[in-house]
Protein backbone atom coordinates (compact mmCIF):
# COMPACT_ATOMS: atom_id res chain seq x y z
CA UNK A 1 0.00 0.00 0.00
CA UNK A 2 1.13 3.36 -0.91
CA UNK A 3 0.56 6.27 1.55
CA UNK A 4 0.21 9.70 0.56
CA UNK A 5 1.20 12.60 3.06
CA UNK A 6 -0.47 14.26 4.80
CA UNK A 7 -4.09 14.62 4.46
CA UNK A 8 -5.97 13.99 1.25
CA UNK A 9 -9.42 14.73 0.28
CA UNK A 10 -10.37 12.86 -2.81
CA UNK A 11 -13.71 13.16 -4.62
CA UNK A 12 -15.41 11.96 -7.20
CA UNK A 13 -18.61 12.11 -9.50
CA UNK A 14 -20.37 10.56 -12.56
CA UNK A 15 -23.46 8.76 -13.32
CA UNK A 16 -24.99 5.51 -12.34
CA UNK A 17 -22.66 2.73 -13.69
CA UNK A 18 -19.50 4.73 -14.87
CA UNK A 19 -17.17 2.61 -12.46
CA UNK A 20 -16.76 5.34 -9.85
CA UNK A 21 -18.02 2.50 -6.98
CA UNK A 22 -15.26 0.08 -7.96
CA UNK A 23 -12.92 2.55 -9.04
CA UNK A 24 -13.20 4.27 -5.74
CA UNK A 25 -12.96 1.04 -3.43
CA UNK A 26 -9.92 -0.01 -5.23
CA UNK A 27 -7.95 3.73 -4.83
CA UNK A 28 -8.99 3.80 -1.18
CA UNK A 29 -7.41 0.23 -0.56
CA UNK A 30 -4.23 1.46 -2.89
CA UNK A 31 -3.42 4.24 -0.57
CA UNK A 32 -5.19 3.40 2.66
CA UNK A 33 -7.89 5.87 2.86
CA UNK A 34 -10.88 5.86 4.08
CA UNK A 35 -14.16 4.88 1.34
CA UNK A 36 -17.36 6.75 1.33
CA UNK A 37 -20.13 5.56 -0.74
CA UNK A 38 -22.36 8.69 -0.98
CA UNK A 39 -25.41 6.94 -2.97
CA UNK A 40 -25.71 4.18 -0.05
CA UNK A 41 -26.77 6.90 1.70
CA UNK A 42 -29.44 7.98 -0.39
CA UNK A 43 -30.38 4.90 -0.78
CA UNK A 44 -30.79 3.71 2.94
CA UNK A 45 -32.97 7.04 3.49
CA UNK A 46 -34.89 5.72 0.26
CA UNK A 47 -35.27 2.07 2.40
CA UNK A 48 -36.54 4.07 5.69
CA UNK A 49 -39.38 5.67 3.45
CA UNK A 50 -40.18 2.17 2.06
CA UNK A 51 -39.89 0.62 5.51
CA UNK A 52 -41.96 3.53 7.02
CA UNK A 53 -44.32 3.70 4.39
CA UNK A 54 -43.82 7.85 4.03
CA UNK A 55 -42.56 7.34 0.31
CA UNK A 56 -45.26 10.12 -0.71
CA UNK A 57 -45.22 11.69 2.83
CA UNK A 58 -41.66 13.49 2.73
CA UNK A 59 -42.06 15.84 6.05
CA UNK A 60 -42.91 13.03 8.16
CA UNK A 61 -39.55 10.90 6.16
CA UNK A 62 -37.65 14.48 6.35
CA UNK A 63 -37.82 14.40 10.69
CA UNK A 64 -37.36 10.29 10.16
CA UNK A 65 -33.71 11.25 8.48
CA UNK A 66 -33.33 13.60 11.19
CA UNK A 67 -33.50 11.23 13.93
CA UNK A 68 -31.68 8.06 12.15
CA UNK A 69 -28.42 6.45 11.94
CA UNK A 70 -26.59 6.03 9.32
CA UNK A 71 -23.41 3.96 9.77
CA UNK A 72 -20.84 2.35 7.40
CA UNK A 73 -18.80 -0.83 8.27
CA UNK A 74 -15.68 -2.49 6.88
CA UNK A 75 -14.61 1.37 5.29
CA UNK A 76 -17.78 1.49 3.39
CA UNK A 77 -18.27 -1.97 2.71
CA UNK A 78 -21.57 -2.37 4.87
CA UNK A 79 -23.84 0.33 5.99
CA UNK A 80 -26.29 0.21 8.91
CA UNK A 81 -29.03 2.06 9.16
CA UNK A 82 -30.38 2.16 12.80
CA UNK A 83 -29.72 -1.17 13.85
CA UNK A 84 -29.75 -2.92 10.69
CA UNK A 85 -27.53 -4.15 8.35
CA UNK A 86 -29.39 -3.32 4.79
CA UNK A 87 -26.16 -3.67 2.14
CA UNK A 88 -28.38 -5.73 0.41
CA UNK A 89 -31.70 -4.20 -0.05
CA UNK A 90 -30.28 -0.68 -0.38
CA UNK A 91 -29.66 -2.37 -3.72
CA UNK A 92 -33.33 -3.53 -4.93
CA UNK A 93 -35.26 -3.08 -8.02
CA UNK A 94 -37.68 -1.03 -5.78
CA UNK A 95 -35.09 1.69 -4.32
CA UNK A 96 -33.46 2.19 -7.47
CA UNK A 97 -36.52 3.16 -9.05
CA UNK A 98 -37.28 5.30 -6.02
CA UNK A 99 -34.16 6.76 -5.79
CA UNK A 100 -33.32 9.42 -7.31
CA UNK A 101 -36.79 11.10 -6.32
CA UNK A 102 -36.07 11.18 -2.87
CA UNK A 103 -32.43 12.31 -3.33
CA UNK A 104 -33.63 15.67 -4.95
CA UNK A 105 -35.46 16.80 -1.50
CA UNK A 106 -33.47 19.65 -0.71
CA UNK A 107 -33.89 19.07 3.74
CA UNK A 108 -32.88 15.46 2.89
CA UNK A 109 -29.72 16.43 0.99
CA UNK A 110 -29.06 18.68 3.63
CA UNK A 111 -28.89 16.46 6.38
CA UNK A 112 -26.90 13.86 4.15
CA UNK A 113 -24.59 16.38 3.04
CA UNK A 114 -23.75 17.36 7.05
CA UNK A 115 -23.23 13.62 7.54
CA UNK A 116 -20.96 12.96 4.59
CA UNK A 117 -19.07 16.46 5.57
CA UNK A 118 -18.51 14.84 9.36
CA UNK A 119 -16.80 11.27 8.00
CA UNK A 120 -14.92 13.49 5.93
CA UNK A 121 -13.24 15.10 8.89
CA UNK A 122 -11.83 11.60 10.22
CA UNK A 123 -9.13 12.00 7.81
CA UNK A 124 -7.81 11.14 4.00
CA UNK A 125 -10.67 10.22 2.13
CA UNK A 126 -11.99 9.22 -1.13
CA UNK A 127 -15.71 9.67 -1.60
CA UNK A 128 -18.31 9.56 -4.54
CA UNK A 129 -21.03 10.04 -5.98
CA UNK A 130 -23.05 12.92 -8.00
CA UNK A 131 -22.22 16.03 -5.63
CA UNK A 132 -18.80 15.50 -4.40
CA UNK A 133 -16.91 17.33 -6.26
CA UNK A 134 -19.88 20.20 -6.18
CA UNK A 135 -21.21 20.21 -2.77
CA UNK A 136 -19.59 18.37 -0.45
CA UNK A 137 -16.41 18.37 -0.98
CA UNK A 138 -15.77 22.17 -3.15
CA UNK A 139 -12.02 22.35 -2.25
CA UNK A 140 -10.98 18.89 -2.43
CA UNK A 141 -7.32 18.10 -3.47
CA UNK A 142 -8.23 15.88 -6.11
CA UNK A 143 -11.88 15.66 -8.03
CA UNK A 144 -12.34 13.30 -10.60
CA UNK A 145 -15.57 13.42 -13.12
CA UNK A 146 -16.24 9.63 -14.28
CA UNK A 147 -18.01 8.55 -17.34
CA UNK A 148 -19.01 6.48 -19.81
CA UNK A 149 -21.64 5.97 -22.55
CA UNK A 150 -25.03 4.55 -21.63
CA UNK A 151 -24.55 1.34 -23.76
CA UNK A 152 -21.60 0.26 -21.80
CA UNK A 153 -23.08 1.29 -18.79
CA UNK A 154 -26.04 -0.77 -19.23
CA UNK A 155 -23.60 -4.07 -20.07
CA UNK A 156 -21.60 -3.44 -16.90
CA UNK A 157 -24.83 -3.30 -14.77
CA UNK A 158 -26.15 -6.34 -16.70
CA UNK A 159 -23.67 -8.11 -15.93
CA UNK A 160 -23.25 -7.57 -12.19
CA UNK A 161 -27.18 -8.51 -11.73
CA UNK A 162 -26.49 -11.64 -13.85
CA UNK A 163 -23.35 -12.51 -11.43
CA UNK A 164 -26.05 -12.12 -8.61
CA UNK A 165 -29.01 -14.75 -10.34
CA UNK A 166 -30.91 -11.19 -10.99
CA UNK A 167 -33.97 -11.77 -13.60
CA UNK A 168 -33.91 -8.99 -15.74
CA UNK A 169 -32.86 -7.55 -19.30
CA UNK A 170 -30.23 -5.08 -21.01
CA UNK A 171 -32.68 -3.36 -22.19
CA UNK A 172 -34.58 -2.72 -18.52
CA UNK A 173 -30.81 -2.20 -17.05
CA UNK A 174 -30.56 0.91 -19.87
CA UNK A 175 -34.48 2.27 -19.01
CA UNK A 176 -33.31 2.33 -15.39
CA UNK A 177 -30.62 4.02 -15.42
CA UNK A 178 -31.17 6.25 -18.09
CA UNK A 179 -34.51 7.62 -15.72
CA UNK A 180 -32.04 7.69 -13.14
CA UNK A 181 -29.44 10.14 -14.85
CA UNK A 182 -32.05 12.06 -16.64
CA UNK A 183 -33.44 12.80 -12.83
CA UNK A 184 -30.43 13.59 -11.35
CA UNK A 185 -29.20 15.83 -14.14
CA UNK A 186 -32.17 17.90 -14.02
CA UNK A 187 -33.20 18.62 -10.84
CA UNK A 188 -32.85 21.97 -9.13
CA UNK A 189 -30.80 21.08 -5.92
CA UNK A 190 -26.80 19.96 -6.30
CA UNK A 191 -27.88 18.40 -9.71
CA UNK A 192 -25.02 15.89 -11.48
CA UNK A 193 -22.47 18.02 -13.13
CA UNK A 194 -18.75 17.48 -13.53
CA UNK A 195 -17.00 20.34 -11.28
CA UNK A 196 -14.98 22.90 -13.45
CA UNK A 197 -11.88 21.64 -12.05
CA UNK A 198 -12.57 18.00 -12.50
CA UNK A 199 -10.41 15.82 -14.15
CA UNK A 200 -12.60 13.91 -16.07
CA UNK A 201 -12.47 10.35 -16.88
CA UNK A 202 -14.24 8.11 -19.99
CA UNK A 203 -14.42 4.86 -19.01
CA UNK A 204 -15.52 3.50 -21.96
CA UNK A 205 -13.33 0.91 -23.05
CA UNK A 206 -11.31 1.45 -20.38
CA UNK A 207 -10.58 -2.22 -17.77
CA UNK A 208 -10.87 -0.44 -14.06
CA UNK A 209 -7.58 -1.38 -13.82
CA UNK A 210 -6.74 1.12 -16.00
CA UNK A 211 -9.15 3.47 -14.55
CA UNK A 212 -7.61 2.91 -10.91
CA UNK A 213 -3.76 3.22 -12.38
CA UNK A 214 -4.79 6.61 -13.96
CA UNK A 215 -6.33 8.23 -10.77
CA UNK A 216 -3.35 6.92 -8.15
CA UNK A 217 -0.90 7.80 -10.99
CA UNK A 218 -2.56 12.03 -11.14
CA UNK A 219 -2.76 11.81 -7.39
CA UNK A 220 1.16 10.34 -6.47
CA UNK A 221 2.11 13.10 -9.62
CA UNK A 222 0.60 15.79 -7.95
CA UNK A 223 1.18 14.69 -4.17
CA UNK A 224 5.53 14.73 -5.13
O1 LIG B 1 -24.29 5.93 -6.61
P1 LIG B 1 -25.64 5.24 -6.66
O2 LIG B 1 -26.04 4.83 -8.03
O3 LIG B 1 -25.75 4.15 -5.65
O4 LIG B 1 -26.67 6.39 -6.20
C1 LIG B 1 -28.04 6.16 -6.12
C2 LIG B 1 -28.80 7.47 -6.29
O5 LIG B 1 -28.57 8.31 -5.15
C3 LIG B 1 -28.42 8.32 -7.49
O6 LIG B 1 -29.09 7.93 -8.66
C4 LIG B 1 -28.85 9.71 -7.03
O7 LIG B 1 -30.23 9.92 -7.24
C5 LIG B 1 -28.59 9.67 -5.53
N1 LIG B 1 -27.31 10.29 -5.17
C6 LIG B 1 -27.28 11.66 -5.05
N2 LIG B 1 -26.14 12.28 -4.64
C7 LIG B 1 -25.03 11.57 -4.36
C8 LIG B 1 -25.04 10.17 -4.51
C9 LIG B 1 -26.20 9.55 -4.95
O8 LIG B 1 -28.27 12.34 -5.30
N3 LIG B 1 -23.94 12.20 -3.94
Amino acid sequence: MTKIAPRVTIAMDGPAGSGKSTVARLVAEKLGLLYLDSGAMYRAVTLLAIQNSVEEDISTLIELVKECNIDFRDNGQRIILNTEDVSVQIRSPEVNKLVADIAKVPEIRHEIVRHQQRIGENGSIIAEGRDLTTIVFPNADYKFYLDASVKERAKRRFADLQAQNVDTTIDAVEAEISARDEKDISRKHSPLRAADDAIRVDTTGKTIDEVVDFIVKQIKTKNK
